[in-house]
C-alpha cells in the first residue's frame, strides 16, 4: 500500500512476485497492491519505478493503479502501508479490529517509513528500491520459516 500506487507498492507487488516464482512459491502467496489515493486508478507504474526494477531484472510494466478497498484487509492475510500517512489512513477506513502494518517495520528494518520519491529524482528510486527489495526478502524469509508460505490456503 502507499499513497499513489505508481512508485512505492507497484516496485513491492512486481518484486516480491519476482522473488515468489523465484522461490517457487507462486501457488501459495497471492500478492497485489494498491493506492489510498485515486488520482492514478488505471495507471501504469511510473516510469522511474519501471525503470529501475528493469534494471535489477523485474518488469513491472504490466501493473496497473488500483485504489484501496476497505475489504481488502479481509481478502488479504497481510495488508502492509509503506509510510505511517498510508497507515493511518487505511487503519481509519477498516476500525479498530484490523489491523494493516508498516512494510519495514514487519519487515524487521524498524518502525521507518519507506520515504516517497515521486517528487524527488532517480536517486531516490534507486534508495527507496533497494529498502523495498530488503523488506521484501526479510518477509518471505519470515512467511517461510513460519510455515504460511508453503501452505495450502
Ligand atoms: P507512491 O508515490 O505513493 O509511492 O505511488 C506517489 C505517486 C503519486 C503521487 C504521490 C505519491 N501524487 O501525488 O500524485
Amino acid at each position: 500500500m502507499c499513497l499513489g500506487n505508481i512508485c512505492r507498492s507497484p516496485l513491492a507487488h512486481g518484486i516480491m512476485r519476482h522473488i515468489v516464482e523465484g522461490a517457487g512459491q507462486s501457488a501459495h502467496i497471492e500478492i497485489d497492491s494498491a493506492g489510498t489515493g485515486s488520482w492514478h486508478v488505471g495507471d501504469p507504474p511510473d516510469e522511474r519505478a519501471v525503470e529501475i526494477a528493469a534494471q535489477y531484472g523485474v518488469d513491472i510494466s504490466d501493473l496497473r493503479a488500483r485504489q484501496f478497498r476497505a475489504n481488502d484487509i479481509e481478502a488479504f492475510d497481510l495488508v502492509l502501508a509503506m509510510d505511517r500517512n498510508n497507515l493511518e489512513t487505511i487503519g481509519a477506513l477498516v476500525g479498530e479490529s484490523a489491523s494493516p502494518e508498516l512494510f519495514l517495520d514487519y519487515a524487521g528494518m524498524g518502525k521507518h517509513d519507506v520515504p516517497d520519491p515521486y517528487y524527488g529524482g532517480a536517486q531516490g528510486f534507486r534508495d527507496v528500491y533497494q529498502m523495498i527489495e530488503d523488506g521484501c526478502q526479510n518477509i518471505l524469509d519470515q512467511l517461510s520459516s513460519s510455515g504460511n508460505a508453503s501452505s495450502t490456503r
